[in-house]
């Protein structure tokens, strides 16, 4: 597609940041700094997603041995997994400049030729949100990461004329939670797909124990052990948990996190043995108690608990789908046996609507 020349002053309106955010960037919100001075910086200091980093690993060593930029990156699945912390990493190990922006705030083809147009050699700009990007944007973004050309048009009627701009070697690191939304030409232009799934119970611990040191929180092996089995796979919610765990500990016990204090809290904060929150359990008990089970439609249980289904789909679905707690069929979501039975509810053979 051809671009009209757009003037390239309004760049920085559409970069949420220019520059990797310093860990005590006093502008960044409380809890970001906290979670940017956790983030782990170099492909060693990531914990768990053993595959996911081995790939990695050799694309990043072999672009460096080829002195090349790297190929496009595009990470997806659920929210709070690391696939903003790996496109830091990414650039941290290349050891060159990550711009960020996403999906929504490119609005116009212009906005990308801008932000293009200003990017060096071997760059990586962090596009979250991928899925999000409009179709004009798309369609200039599709030769600058093929060919690393923009095509501009200049001029208007009769006289205007159409000039091929050479960009420099960049890296696109994507980073979406819905891959079913990234459009098929879009996604065929990564060069490097990876999915990040939910952490397993080890990889937990061992997140919650760095993460614990780091903050300065004194944490027995127990009080680590609720966390990591509370956090619902997710480094994220781990964070968080724990933070709110010291909260409590300071406040209602001596500073200690002990299985009993961390047990105290989370009960409090209405996380289940299983890291069901209070969302979780509504959704189940709605498909369960208002339909009988499932199916239902999304949209229906998202209006009947006054939530986004967004958020249904995106935070809650996918971990109910992982525990086997939910089924996804054609006709709704269905709850199922072990749904029932973590919930304390009786469950009726055949007293289920049937699936047609
Ligand atoms: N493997 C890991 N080891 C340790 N900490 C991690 C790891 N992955 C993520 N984190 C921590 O979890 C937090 C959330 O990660 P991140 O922001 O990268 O998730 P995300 O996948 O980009 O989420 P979203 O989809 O919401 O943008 C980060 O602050 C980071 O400190
Ligand atoms: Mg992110």
């Amino acid at each position: 597609m051809a671009l009209a020349c757009y003037p390239l002053i309004c760049y920085n309106l559409f970069m949420t940041e220019s520059r990797t955010r310093h860990p005590l960037d006093p502008q960044a919100k409380p809890d970001d700094r906290v979670d940017n001075a956790l983030r782990p910086q170099k492909l060693d200091d990531i914990i768990g997603q053993e595959q996911v980093k081995e790939n990695l690993s050799i694309l990043i060593d072999a672009a460096r041995q080829r002195q090349e930029a790297l190929d496009h990156v595009l990470f997806y699945g659920p929210p709070g997994l690391g696939k903003t912390t790996l496109a830091h990493v990414l650039a941290n190990e290349m050891g060159v400049n990550i711009k960020i922006t996403s999906g929504p705030v490119i609005e116009r083809a212009g906005d990308l030729a801008a932000i293009l147009t200003n990017l060096r050699a071997g760059d990586v700009l962090f596009i979250d949100e991928v899925h999000r990007l409009g179709r004009a944007v798309e369609e200039v973004l599709y030769p600058a990461m093929e060919d690393f050309a923009l095509d501009i048009v200049i001029g208007k009627g009769p006289s205007a004329r159409s000039i091929r701009l050479k960009l420099p070697h960049f890296t696109i690191v994507g980073a979406t939670t819905r891959l079913a939304l990234v459009t098929a030409p879009l996604r065929a232009r990564f060069g490097a797909v990876y999915r990040l799934d939910y952490y397993d119970i080890e990889a937990m611990r061992a997140i919650v124990t760095r993460a614990a040191g780091m903050l300065d929180v004194p944490c027995e092996a127990g009080g680590v052990e609720e966390v990591a089995h509370r956090a619902r796979g997710t480094p994220r919610v781990a964070l968080r948990l724990l933070r709110r765990v010291r909260d409590y500990a300071q406040v209602r016990a001596d500073g200690i996190v002990t299985r009993q204090v961390a047990k105290e809290a989370l009960d409090l904060l209405q996380v289940d043995k299983l890291g069901l929150d209070d969302v979780d359990r509504r959704v189940l008990r709605t498909i369960i108690e208002k339909y009988s089970g499932g199916p239902v439609g999304l949209n229906t249980i998202a209006a009947s608990i006054s939530e986004e289904s967004d958020t249904i789909m995106d935070v809650v679905e996918p971990y109910l789908l992982q525990l086997g707690f939910l089924d996804r069929t054609p006709q709704g979501r269905v709850a199922t046996k072990s749904a029932y039975e973590h919930l304390g509810l009786d469950y009726v053979e055949g007293a289920q609507p049937r699936l047609l």
